[in-house]
């Protein structure tokens, strides 16, 4: 088949999205198929018009792709895309919207608070520091309210830290996220469905040598520790896993996503996001979890590809 990759765009995560986007055609190129890969830039649309594609295959992150924007355009061009509908892309990109729809089917998710830029402004740091101090206890997590790749993202222990770091998430959207700290093993869970329903792959533990999985020590070798599988016990396994599958058809995904969450100490699973075009660079946890889920990463993205036709 003829499959153009997209990969660039103008996110915050366009260099995660190349370096994706190499991975992803070069194992398409071993399953035989013509791969190009694009720049999703202004030149795109009479691009495909052009060339008519087969299946585009969006190895876009953040803004780009995760949004929906450009995935619902792709489907008014009726062009075959892998992943989800630019509404459920829409739905999991902002994380509070996520969060309360996956709360709705039963998972655990963090007690948080939702604040825009605006009202941050007008109520003042020192009035959000004690209603957040209200409601949440613990350490806390700040983040942008969409976004990848742990940018913006704060872990706070002294609250007087908390105006600066939700100053920092507002760089990168316009509302901040402020939950309580869970405590426990950081489990990623790639969901794939080539067809025959979502099926969980291997969970991946993640244990950064610092001890946050940052920007750096997502992208930079060496810099996390990665069990796959994890080291929890089969009941914990068991039961992220299901909350997994289960938040990927509750958000309305298709194709291909992957499901963090933090496990506690009971082996409860947490919720923290659904990534509907989750990292697939050389240091990414997607592509590990395939490995360890005995297939390869030509076999699954050829999957993918075809399913995206049938
Ligand atoms: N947002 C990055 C690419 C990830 O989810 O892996
Ligand atoms: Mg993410």
């Amino acid at each position: 088949l003829y499959v153009v990759v997209l990969a660039g765009g103008i996110s915050h995560e366009r260099d995660v999205s190349l370096r994706s986007g190499r991975r992803v055609a070069d194992a398409l190129i071993a399953a035989g198929h013509r791969v190009e890969l694009r720049d999703p830039d202004a030149g795109l649309l009479p691009f495909l018009a052009e060339r008519r594609p087969d299946v585009v295959f969006p190895a876009l992150h953040g803004s780009s792709g995760e949004d929906g924007s450009l995935l619902e355009l792709l489907a008014a061009l009726g062009v075959p895309t892998v992943g989800s509908s630019g509404a459920a892309a829409r739905r999991a990109w902002s994380k509070p919207v996520a969060s309360s729809i996956v709360a709705g089917a039963g998972i655990a998710v963090p007690e948080s608070i939702v604040l825009s830029h605006e009202a941050f402004r007008e109520l003042g740091a020192a009035s959000v520091l004690r209603v957040v101090r209200q409601a949440l206890e613990g350490d806390l997590v700040v983040k942008p309210g969409s976004g990848g790749s742990a940018q913006g993202v704060t872990i706070v222990g002294d609250p007087n830290d908390l105006p600066r770091a939700m100053v920092d998430a507002f760089t990168y959207a316009d509302v901040a996220v402020v939950e309580r700290r869970i405590v426990g093993s950081e489990i990623a869970i790639a969901v794939i469905d080539s067809g025959d329903g979502p099926r969980a792959l291997t969970a991946v533990e993640i244990e950064p040598t610092d001890g946050v999985y940052s920007f750096q020590a997502r992208y930079n070798a060496g810099e996390t520790t990665f069990y796959a599988p994890c080291r929890l016990d089969e009941a914990a396994v068991q039961a992220v896993t299901d909350a997994a599958v289960l938040a990927h058809e509750t958000l309305g995904l298709r194709d291909l996503s992957r499901v963090d969450f933090i496990v506690d100490g009971s082996g409860r699973p947490w919720f923290l996001e659904a990534n509907v075009l989750p990292g697939l660079t050389e240091t990414s946890l997607v592509p590990l979890a395939i490995e360890a889920s005995d297939t390869d990463a030509p076999t699954v993205y050829d999957a993918l590809v075809r399913a995206a036709l049938a």
